[in-house]
């Protein structure tokens, strides 16, 4: 689950920015970055047919996630709020997958996005040093839409708590390491293809670069099933934080997984 683009909270108290989804310059921009594959420096080599997403591909990889994450709390938490009551389920829904596309077009240009067995599962990465605060991002991902698009709770909620709690807890977690860490921000499997192992590919393939590299990686997760699965992998439990604003609170179980040396693994 993401900690997204404190950047966008910049304009939060400003006016929708004047450029229109319709405007040339955001459509010569995105061709333009279209044409460009992800930055490279990042890259882990290929492992188990795990590969990078272009920007070209950015709504069919949000699409997935859009798909795992559809009963998400952490994922409704800004949508299923009590002034949208009004709103039809198709709204909803529109809204979420809106929101996805935003978020993994911010991590293919910013980050590293992969999927394995073309779209059955997705991953979205913050490699280490790396984020997408930069306004120039924020306007090419159409994170900008966010401020007019949520209604006035959900961005209290995303704006207000989410991503302020999230900064602050991963700096808090991780101290130092904050800096050098992977960020694992989303990665989801649709549920007709969950227990065929795509999760564990995407997750090693960039592990053991952390582990080659000796970085830790970094999580929020936003479902009580899931912590068991990401211990597989080497997270260890770390905290649980809450978001507080909706009818029942909302946790995410904070992890954190150490680099581990190839003799470890013997
Ligand atoms: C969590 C999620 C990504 C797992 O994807 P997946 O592709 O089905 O996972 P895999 O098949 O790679 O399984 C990885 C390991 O976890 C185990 N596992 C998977 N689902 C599990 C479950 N529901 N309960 C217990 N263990 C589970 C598998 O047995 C496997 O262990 P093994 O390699 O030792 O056999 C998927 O369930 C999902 O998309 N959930 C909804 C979105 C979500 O919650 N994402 C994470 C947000 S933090």
């Amino acid at each position: 689950m993401a900690k997204i683009l404190p950047a966008v909270a910049l304009n939060f108290k400003q006016p929708a920015p004047t450029l229109k989804p319709t405007s040339r310059v955001v459509k010569i921009v995105q061709s333009a970055v279209e044409a460009v594959p992800q930055t490279s420096a990042f890259v882990p080599p290929p492992y188990e047919g795990v590969r990078v997403v272009t920007a070209a591909e950015y709504k069919e990889a949000a699409a997935c996630l859009a798909e795992a994450f559809a009963e998400d709390d952490v994922a409704r938490y800004f949508i299923d709020v009590p002034d949208r009551d009004h709103w039809t389920a198709e709204e909803k829904w529109n809204l979420h997958v809106e929101i996805m596309e935003y978020v993994t077009y911010a991590h293919i240009l910013k980050g590293l996005v992969t999927t394995v067995d073309e779209f059955k599962a997705v991953a979205l990465w913050m490699p280490p040093g790396q984020d997408m605060d930069d306004l120039w991002t924020v306007l090419r991902s159409g994170m900008w839409r966010l401020n007019y698009r949520l209604s006035a709770e959900g961005k209290r909620r995303f704006f207000n708590e989410f991503l302020p709690l999230l900064h602050d807890t991963k700096h808090a977690t991780l101290g130092e390491h904050d800096e050098t860490s992977w960020y694992l921000v989303y990665i989801g499997t649709k549920p007709s293809a969950r227990g065929h192992g795509y999760c564990r590919k995407l997750i090693e393939h960039v592990t053991r670069q952390a582990d080659r590299d000796g970085h830790v990686c970094y999580l929020e997760s936003s479902n009580d099933v899931n912590p068991a699965i990401y211990r597989k992998f080497g997270f260890e439990d770390r905290r649980t934080i809450h978001l507080q604003r909706g009818k029942k609170n909302v946790s995410l179980d904070i992890m954190v997984r150490e680099p581990t040396s190839s003799e470890d693994k013997h």
